[in-house]
């Protein structure tokens, strides 16, 4: 039996057993003595009794142990021509002094802190400081407009906000406070204080009360780290679901914990003495698990890079941090390699960088491409590892655990599931399918520990969302299959969330806002192939009878009320006239049908469509 199946058998045969016996991986208060709680079944908790405080396990738990002088946090910033390296004594420091400084303004144990910072290691001492006082960070991506902010406010009601004044993308600078304002006044909801976080690049000038951060912390005491249970949040981080209203994923301390250690070094293969990159943003899931959380939690060095994979300068940008840092893990999107090879497609910059560090390639968040795969492996002589996952689950779901057990890799799938993982692949019966046939992907219930608890303030939506359509599963979103070894395939969303650049939306919330157009009558937004960033959103609106507008006019206004609305990151930049949609008897329009057509599938024909005239009329513009 090979190291994996037996880890994968007994996660699966005790799964409370198993995971309890992985929590010596991290210090406990009080250490559990139960694994998992199903009294209250589908929703489980795990380690109930334990108690524990996550930013001690991150920071204090490795200072103790005489490993202050090691680098934790390397921030490599081409953007801003920076780079700093923070050791685990100074970042203890930094992190208990600013815990002082939220305590000061009256944030305690399981209040809610919203943060909006870019690329900065103050996002990490920010997400760190609330939770060594056991409050619960909630990070929104800068990308996201003032109106994503102001949902994220209202349903998470923050006592403090955390503001950088700007952020940099290459060739402009944003201003934030500018964005939060808005929010603030759009929101029911007033947070008690905001922090302000002043860049040279674009200082902001400060509203009454505001306060400083490099004035607050100037004065700061430090804090001591607060036990909590291990069942209490740690953090919410909003993502994109079917609707426009997003979905606040909790992730609880104890399992998250000891999903981090367990991951970080089964799954990556990587250990205390590591420096690893994951080149995502704070603001993602990727962000908080694996350039904050297990990375620190491990005791290694994690990098964060404020940049892009191109142009910062050029198409070398990632080979050079290799090169300088000595990076052993890099975990990035696939669209970031495409974007590399688009520009370099021979791979010549890597002569110029010598990554011989590097013992392994991850890739995630969107489907990874056949040619992307060959092209990394080839270039960079080393395993390219596909790993599936979710903000949901918050680790992965499907690897090749590196670390445990390096199995052969197929291309076009992210191989295994992961031990605590019990993945199905289901007909609309939800009985299992043979290999090979495309399906449903569900996950057997419990999930294990670091996974969703629930929904923030509604257990009633989180059963609804992923409980209820396959009873004792865990419904995933994806659709996909199993071949005869169990190697898992992902072939893409069944709902209407797409993947931009790795990038994770929501088509619903998109409709919305181009439905609100005084000219448009009815639209779909649907996920279209692009060769850079896997998918992009392309509308397809009818026009209001006697609507007299120009189609380029119309897609200036639509893309920039999207632009404004939900952010420039939804990147919209196609709404197309069309002279009807398709739609069933009963008015439902078939996006999925739209979609195959788009990308060249052969879709079947719904026998229950109104009017086969109008699918017709509009295919070759959906081929466009
Ligand atoms: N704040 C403000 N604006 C942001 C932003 C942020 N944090 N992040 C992105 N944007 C903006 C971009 O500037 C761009 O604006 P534009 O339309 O004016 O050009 C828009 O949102 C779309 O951004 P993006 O999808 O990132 O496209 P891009 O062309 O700037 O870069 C890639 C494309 C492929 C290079 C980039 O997306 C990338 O590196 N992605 C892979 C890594 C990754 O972060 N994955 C996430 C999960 S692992
Ligand atoms: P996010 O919640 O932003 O991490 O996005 C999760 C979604 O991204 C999943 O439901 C998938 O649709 C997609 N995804 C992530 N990783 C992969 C992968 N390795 N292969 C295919 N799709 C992926």
């Amino acid at each position: 039996m090979s190291a994996y199946t037996e880890a994968r058998d007994s996660a699966r045969e005790d799964p409370s057993g198993f995971w309890l016996a992985e929590c010596g991986r991290v210090d406990w208060t009080v250490p559990p003595t139960i694994g998992l709680d199903s009294s209250a079944a589908p929703l489980y908790r795990w380690f109930p009794d334990g108690e524990l405080n996550t930013c001690a396990n991150a920071l204090d738990r490795h200072v103790a142990a005489g490993r202050g002088d090691r680098v934790a946090i390397i921030h490599d910033s081409p953007l801003t021509g920076s780079l700093r390296h923070i050791t685990y004594a100074e970042l203890l420091s930094e992190v208990s002094r600013f815990a002082g400084v939220l305590a000061g303004l009256g944030v305690a144990k399981g209040d809610r802190v919203l943060l909006y910072l870019p690329m900065v290691p103050e996002a990490v001492v920010a997400m760190l400081a609330c939770a060594r006082l056991g409050a619960v960070h909630s990070v929104v991506f800068g990308g996201f407009a003032p109106a994503e902010l102001a949902v994220r406010i209202d349903d998470a009601h923050p006592t403090v906000i955390i503001a950088a004044s700007c952020g940099i993308e290459p060739g402009r600078v944003i201003e934030y406070l500018p964005l939060v304002d808005e929010a603030m006044a759009l929101a029911q909801h007033s947070p008690k204080a905001r922090v302000v976080l002043q860049r040279a690049q674009a200082p902001a000038s400060l509203a009454p009360g505001d306060v400083d951060w490099a004035v607050a912390m100037a004065g700061a005491e430090p804090h001591a780290p607060v036990p909590v249970r291990a069942t209490d949040p740690l953090y919410i981080l909003y993502t994109s679901g079917t609707t426009g209203k997003p979905k606040g994923i909790v992730r609880d301390n104890g399992g998250h914990a000891v999903a981090m250690a367990w991951s970080f070094e089964n799954v990556y293969g990587m250990g205390p003495d590591d420096v690893w990159w994951a080149a995502s943003d704070v603001g993602w899931v990727v962000g908080h698990s694996y350039i904050v959380y297990a990375p620190l939690i491990c005791g290694a060095t994690t990098v964060m890079f404020e940049g892009k994979p191109v142009g910062t300068p050029d198409a070398g940008a990632f080979w050079r941090v290799i090169a300088e840092h000595g990076i052993a893990g890099l975990f990035t999107a696939p669209t970031a390699i495409r974007a590399i090879k688009k520009e370099d497609p021979q791979g010549s910059l890597l002569a110029v960088h010598h990554v011989s560090s590097l013992r392994s390639l991850f890739l995630a968040g969107e489907r990874l491409d056949p040619d992307t795969y060959a092209w990394a492996t080839e270039r960079l002589g080393v395993p390219v590892v596909d790993n599936w996952w979710q903000t949901e689950t918050g680790w992965p779901i499907a690897a090749n655990l590196r670390g445990l057990d390096s199995l052969p890799i197929k291309p076009g799938s992210p191989s295994l599931p992961v031990p605590g993982y019990d993945v199905r692949v289901v007909g609309p019966d939800g009985a299992d399918l043979p290999p090979g046939q495309d399906g449903a992907i569900v996950i057997r219930l419990p999930l294990p520990p670091g996974t969703l608890p629930t929904l923030w303030g509604d257990d009633e939506r989180f059963i609804d969302s992923y409980l209820s359509t396959h009873p004792g599963c865990y419904t995933s979103g994806d659709g996909g299959y199993l071949d005869e070894d169990g190697y898992l395939y992902v072939m893409g969303r069944t709902d209407d969330v797409i993947n931009v650049a790795g990038h994770r939306l929501s088509t619903g919330s998109m409709e919305a806002v181009v439905a609100a157009h005084p000219a448009v009558a009815e639209c779909a937004v649907i996920g279209v192939h692009d060769e850079l960033k896997g998918q992009v959103p392309r509308a397809f609106v009818v026009l209001k009878a006697g609507a007299d507008i120009a189609p380029e006019r119309l897609q200036q206004e639509v893309v920039a009320s999207v632009r404004e609305q939900i952010g420039p990151v939804a990147a919209l930049k196609q709404v197309v006239i069309v002279p009807g949609l398709p739609k069933t008897r009963s008015g439902k329009i078939l996006r999925r049908t739209m979609r195959g057509i788009a990308d060249g599938r052969p879709e079947p024909v719904p026998s229950t469509i109104e009017d086969i005239r109008v699918l017709e009329a509009i295919t070759p513009l959906l081929r466009e």
